[in-house]
Parts: C-alpha cells; sequence; structure tokens
C-alpha cells in the first residue's frame, strides 16, 4: 500500500513534533482511559474469523491488536496513523505478542486511504481531530468493500466530560484563549459530541444504518493530582490554552493554575491507583451501501 508521506500538512507536522512526545509522555493515562471506552465494546462488534480490518488514527496500535487477535491468522488488520512515533510502538508490541497478520502505515486520513479493500474500518478517538470530517468519513467508508461496517469512538460532548471541560475553565481564568490561528489538534476532541450534528456528517459521507451507544467510564487521570494537573496542562483543552499563551506567560501563571487545579482533582475519586474522572463516548456503528 502506497500511502504518501513526503508532502505532510501543517496539521500532521504538529501531531508529530508538538503532540508525540506529549502523547508519549502521558501515554499511560492515555491509553489505559482510550481503551476503558473499547474494551467492552471490540468483542460485541460483528468481526469474525478471516475478516480484513483498518483502524484509522491507530495511534499506539493497542486496538489494532486486540482486532487482530479476533480476525485471527486468516484475516487481516492495517493500522493508519499520521504519526511515525506511535506506529513504530505498535510494531514492536505486535512483534513481541508474534502477531503476523496486524501492519503499520504512515498515512494522513485526509488525504488518501486504501480503497476497497476492507470488511471492517474502525476507529478510536481519531475523527474527532478531522479538519474536514465528512470527506475523511467518506475516505474511510471508500475504504470498505460494499456492504463492509465501520465503528467509530468519539468523545460526547464537554458538558459530559467535565474533567477536560474544567482543565480549560481554569486554564482560561488565568491565560487569554488561543487566537483563531492557534496551532491546534484539529476541530476538538468534542467536535463529534454532538448526536445530530455527528449523524448528519455520517449520512452526509454516504453511510447507512448509523447508529449511536453512549458509552459511560471512569478513566484514570493520573496517578497523583500532580500528575493529573501536568497532564491536564499537557494535553486536551486545558494544555492548549496553556501552550498557545506561550512560555513565559503560561509559566507565570503556572502556580496559580496549578493551585487551583489541585483542589478540582482532589475532589475527584480516588483509589490506590490514582484519580479517577467520569467520561462519557459515543460508539457509532454504521454500513457501507456500496
Ligand atoms: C487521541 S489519539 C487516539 C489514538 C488511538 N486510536 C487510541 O485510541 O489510543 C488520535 C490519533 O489520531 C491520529 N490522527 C489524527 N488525525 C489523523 C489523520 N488525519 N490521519 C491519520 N491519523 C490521524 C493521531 O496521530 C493520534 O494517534
Amino acid at each position: 500500500m502506497a500511502l504518501d508521506n513526503k508532502d505532510d500538512t501543517d496539521f500532521v507536522k504538529f501531531w508529530n513534533t508538538v503532540l508525540e512526545p506529549k502523547f508519549t509522555k502521558y501515554r499511560h493515562i492515555l491509553q489505559g482511559g482510550l481503551s476503558r471506552h473499547s474494551a467492552a465494546v471490540i468483542p460485541n462488534l460483528p468481526l469474525g474469523e478471516g475478516m480484513s480490518v483498518l483502524d484509522v488514527g491507530c495511534g499506539w496500535g493497542d486496538m489494532s491488536l486486540q482486532v487482530a487477535e479476533i480476525v485471527g491468522s486468516n484475516g487481516r488488520v492495517v493500522g493508519i496513523d499520521c504519526v511515525d512515533a506511535f506506529l513504530e510502538e505498535g510494531r514492536k508490541d505486535a512483534a513481541e505478542k508474534g502477531l503476523r497478520n496486524v501492519t503499520f502505515a504512515r498515512g494522513d486520513a485526509e488525504v488518501a486511504l486504501p480503497e476497497n479493500e476492507f470488511d471492517y474500518v474502525v476507529a478510536r478517538f481519531g475523527t474527532m481531530f478531522f479538519t474536514n470530517p465528512v470527506a475523511a468519513l467518506r475516505r474511510m467508508r471508500l475504504a470498505l468493500k460494499p456492504g463492509g461496517q465501520m465503528t467509530h469512538i468519539v468523545w460526547r460532548r464537554r458538558e459530559d466530560n467535565p474533567a477536560w471541560q474544567k482543565a480549560k475553565d481554569i486554564t482560561l481564568r488565568h491565560l487569554p484563549a488561543p487566537g483563531a490561528d492557534a496551532d491546534s489538534c484539529g476541530p476538538g476532541p468534542f467536535s463529534m459530541g454532538n448526536q445530530e450534528t455527528t449523524g448528519l456528517m455520517m449520512k452526509s459521507a454516504g453511510y447507512e444504518d448509523v447508529t449511536f451507544t453512549r458509552v459511560d467510564e471512569k478513566i484514570l487521570v493520573g496517578r497523583n493530582p500532580e500528575e493529573c494537573i501536568a497532564f491536564a496542562l499537557a494535553i486536551g483543552p486545558g494544555g492548549e490554552v496553556f501552550r498557545e499563551a506561550g512560555e513565559e506567560m503560561a509559566e507565570a501563571k503556572r502556580p496559580e493554575i496549578e493551585s487551583e487545579m489541585h483542589g478540582y482533582f482532589e475532589s475527584q475519586e480516588v483509589d490506590d491507583d490514582g484519580i479517577w474522572a467520569p467520561t462519557s463516548s459515543w460508539v457509532i456503528s454504521a454500513r457501507n451501501p456500496g
């Protein structure tokens, strides 16, 4: 499969340079939390022995590996992501597990995907970042054979995911809002949270039989308040405000921001593993009519 990576968009460059080190640093929090939203979903999808599956925006690929075990040695899984470092981790983990039916490829789903090749397309928390979601969702549909199915998991609205929103609200009390031309990871984590508009996007992209299932999960947001704060100021809506304020201004305000966040995270559920926050996602499934 030839997926061009010579002319990366600014968005892909941003993921590879600014976001990748932060995501890698907090992989234990991110992968642990995101996988709680797919753990119960994947075994119930109509995936079977021998199927070919594409995982779009696969990140470190743990879900690709889970699917590879389901489709078995007669099936195959391709994980596509625009960040080289994530794919390397996926390849290492696949080799460690002895899984030969999964490959990882560098690609930008907004530019190109294989066509008419897969029985199923999955994506976990990757599609909300598309700058042109209908076009990219259509490309995912065209990656399917006629009658093939897709399932993607996205965050529900920001008010259903209070920890991310709270981190942003606190940061914005101390720092200015990012300008319209700020570097960002795309439309943002909650861009598919509205069921009605996302349903329309799916229909515009040509899907049929679109269903939404709500999943509520508590996820670990840090092993202690300090890690929760560092994570919230590195990644997600609060992290974006902090980064875009510029280092000098952000660092000057850090003590006040940290002290306010400390209070918030300490008020969340705590156990021996760390601090847990409620989160909510949509599992959206649909069919390519062909
Ligand atoms: C929040 S992470 C989720 C990663 C993984 N699916 C998981 O659940 O652990 C979003 C992923 O989407 C990838 N991504 C974003 N836009 C993309 C695009 N246009 N093409 C390919 N990958 C993309 C990012 O590199 C990142 O790995």
